[in-house]
């Protein structure tokens, strides 16, 4: 089955990955991204598939019920994997409404415009919802969220996420528009814009600055590295069950203390440094309000009915990260700096 899929925010953390993941494995599919490079979005990180044929770049919002008219008339989409989002939990605590115009009014823009395009025949389409576990709220010292888990939302963004997925449900049962959602953990990896927790701290450590915890370090985070992620979305894209939910996640916990120390440890052996050099800048800050204590996922239903596990421990993911980051330096220093964003003019504004 061939495909033209529109992935929005492709130009972000996942996004990049996903759409690297599309474009390399299938030439044969045609790959459009619409992303509106928010600070969040960066060219550089699709530069080495930017000139392949089957990858066209949209710059655009996907608030805009114009353009993704526009767009779905032009391409005859089959399929969308829907990444763009607001996505980083601080954010949202100051500037909650950004959240819900583009997590939720975004959303239902692209619900409305798959369906309106689909509706004589959906026949091999589908619109598959990138979603995270923070929906589920916050767990205590024990269990796990399961595709079951009532929904909990407790930050502006997983809030704004929830509601996205509760509009996405929506359209398959009303509308009957065939529907995936995805609810993953919190990833790690190269490309990972450097104001979240493991990006931050490298780059924290190689600028010899604090490494900022927040509250006692204590929290617990589920992490997943990225490509693991972007691998389940590609089998659960093309084996998953329409109106489906699957949860996804690595089942590797770790509190934000001992995460940051491994990053320390790990990052004083390739720097060269004497042990201990880098713990030293850890710094305890006051912590995010109403910060949730734990996520965990339970990914059996992914496991069992479609085969996917994660490739990577957490320790060699994280080294890889680090070595990333080491190697490209360049697309660190044009994040921090703001420089990244002066790559679509020179890049697509010549063409
Ligand atoms: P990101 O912030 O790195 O990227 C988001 C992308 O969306 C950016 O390229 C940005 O420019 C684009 N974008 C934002 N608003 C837009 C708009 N109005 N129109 C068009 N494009 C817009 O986010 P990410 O970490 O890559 O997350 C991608 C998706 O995965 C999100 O839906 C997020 O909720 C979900 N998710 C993320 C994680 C994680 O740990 N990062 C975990 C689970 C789920
Ligand atoms: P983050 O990367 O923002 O992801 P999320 O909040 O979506 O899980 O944060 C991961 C964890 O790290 C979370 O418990 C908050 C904590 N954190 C810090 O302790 N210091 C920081 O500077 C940041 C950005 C996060």
């Amino acid at each position: 089955m061939n495909h033209t899929i529109l992935i929005t925010g492709g130009a972000g953390f996942i996004g990049s990955h996903l759409t690297r993941l599309f474009v390399t494995k299938y030439p044969e599919y045609k790959i459009v991204i619409l992303d509106d490079l928010t600070y969040a979005g960066n060219l550089e990180n699709l530069k080495d598939i930017e000139n392949n044929s089957n990858y066209t770049f949209i710059k655009g919002d996907i608030t805009n019920a114009e353009l993704i008219k526009k767009i779905f008339e032009e391409f005859k989409f089959t399929a969308v994997l829907h990444c763009a989002a607001e996505s980083h939990v601080d954010r949202s605590i100051s500037e909650p409404l950004a959240f819900v115009t583009t997590n939720v009014v975004g959303t239902v823009i692209l619900l409305q415009a798959a369906k309106e395009n689909w509706k004589h025949d959906t026949t091999n389409k589908l619109f598959y919802h990138i979603s995270t576990d923070e929906v589920y709220g916050s767990l205590g010292a024990e269990g796990y969220f399961t595709e079951d888990t009532s929904y909990d939302p407790r930050s502006p963004y997983s809030a704004s996420k929830a509601s996205s997925d509760h509009f996405v449900r929506a359209f398959y049962h009303t509308y009957k528009l065939p529907v995936i959602i995805s609810n993953c953990s919190n990833n790690y990896g190269p490309f990972h814009f450097p104001e979240k927790l493991i990006p931050l701290c490298i780059n924290n450590i190689l600028n010899e600055q604090p490494l900022p915890l927040y509250g006692k370090g204590e929290n617990i985070r589920d992490w997943l590295f990225v490509e693991d992620h972007v691998k389940a979305i590609d089998v659960i894209f093309h084996k998953g069950k329409t109106g489906e939910t699957y949860n996804i996640g690595g089942h590797n916990e770790w509190t934000n203390i001992a995460i940051i120390k491994e990053l320390c440890r790990q990052m004083d052996i390739k720097m060269g440094k004497d042990k201990g050099t880098s713990e030293k800048l850890i710094t305890f800050v006051k912590d995010r309000a109403g910060h949730d204590m734990r996520y965990a996922i339970d990914a059996t239903k992914l496991k069992n009915e479609l085969g996917w596990k994660p490739s990577l421990q957490f320790e060699e993911g994280l080294s890889k990260t680090i070595d990333w980051y080491l190697d490209n330096t360049e697309w660190l220093q044009h994040v921090t700096s703001g420089n990244y964003r002066k790559y679509y003019e020179t890049q697509y504004h010549k063409r």
